[in-house]
């Protein structure tokens, strides 16, 4: 099933990145963007939204959260991986590394890494939630005094612009969390074959959640404190501070199951009875058990994402797994 809205548009025009955002400001024009993707969705059949909108300062705190959680293993999988691994991994990256990593986040994973990296030079990370990101590079310059950390704040998901690699500097990408399993197999691919130009005579580690027991996902996106819930939803709340929309907060639920045939987490909000809602004007009516589809977080197996990243040019290296081989973490080698 091919999603029109979560198509990376690579051919729309990029937006310059500055090279160096000391204090992030939020990305720009993101609420036209917001306006327009939200939109697209509500006119569409079935309706979906691009999960990135999920990202406001209280949508990235909600997925901080979501990463404490018992039912939510991924993060602490991968972290796992990280810190016992960190030695080996660090030896397949090198010396000198330009870390370029997809999505930042909270800036907590790359902690490891630099750690465990012999003389790390850079390190850009991307984020779309320019609050967050400024606050957490600022956090990260105390920690690490000697490294250059030059936030950019851009949508990943389209293409963009970094500042040129120092001399004799290694660029690395990072993209943990298993965000990749957000892009439809053909958005995925392309994702990677961007990433392997980009990082042209470096390498890519990535990580991947694995195919496993289906009550183990799905505990994983239904939480018993609500929290992923309450990320879910805060997609309307968003919708209503920054577009004026009237979504009732009360008027839907949270869905999330495993589609095993397709082997991916799906996650729905499920209107609970038949209401409208309007955006600039517009009204869109919603039956009772409509959803509007707001995540895909596919599952991969290990042999599975080594092709992918093989048709998208990279060489894939070494691999490591946690010992329950819930998670893994790939090294990928860029083209030169
Ligand atoms: C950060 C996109 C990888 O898909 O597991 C967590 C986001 N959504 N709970 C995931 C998420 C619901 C997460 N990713």
């Amino acid at each position: 099933m091919r999603n029109p809205a979560w198509t990376i548009d690579f051919a729309r025009t990029a937006t310059p990145v500055p090279t160096a955002v000391p204090e992030a400001p939020e990305a720009p024009a993101a609420h036209g963007e917001f306006r327009r993707d939200l939109r697209r969705a509500l006119a569409q059949w079935p309706r979906s939204m691009p999960p990135k909108y999920f990202y406001d300062a209280r949508g990235s705190a909600l997925f901080d959260r979501i990463c404490e959680l018992p039912e939510y293993y991924p993060t602490r999988a991968e972290l796992a991986i990280l810190r016992e691994r960190a030695a080996e991994i660090a030896a397949q990256i090198g010396p000198h590394a330009e870390i370029v990593e997809f999505g930042a986040g909270s800036l907590t994973k790359v902690r490891l890494l630099l750690d465990a990296l012999v003389a790390p030079r850079r390190y850009l990370p991307i984020d779309i939630s320019g609050e967050h990101l400024g606050a957490a590079a600022h956090r990260l310059r105390e920690d690490y005094p000697q490294l250059a950390v030059e936030p950019v704040v851009a949508d990943y998901t389209r293409q963009f612009v970094l500042p040129p690699p120092e001399a004799n500097g290694r660029r690395v990408g990072f993209f943990p969390g298993s965000t990749i399993g957000n892009f439809d197999p053909d958005e995925a691919l392309r994702f990677l074959e961007h990433a392997a130009q980009l990082l042209r005579g470096g390498g890519l580690l990535l990580g991947a959640d694995l195919v496993k027991n289906p009550a183990t996902l799905h505990a994983a996106y239904n939480d018993a404190e609500g929290v992923t819930a309450a990320f879910n939803l805060n997609l309307l709340r968003r919708a209503n501070a920054e577009l004026d929309c009237d979504f009732d907060l009360d008027g839907f639920s949270h869905c999330a199951f495993y589609n095993a045939p397709l082997r991916r987490i799906e996650m729905h909000l499920v209107s609970r009875r038949a209401q409208r809602v309007r955006l600039d004007g517009e009204c869109f009516s919603f039956d009772e058990g409509d959803t509007l589809h707001t995540e895909i977080s596919h599952k991969f197996t290990v042999e599975g994402l080594r092709g992918l990243a093989a048709r998208a040019g990279f060489r894939p290296a070494a691999v490591w797994t946690d010992d329950a081989r819930r998670f893994s973490v790939h090294w990928l080698e860029a083209p030169t």
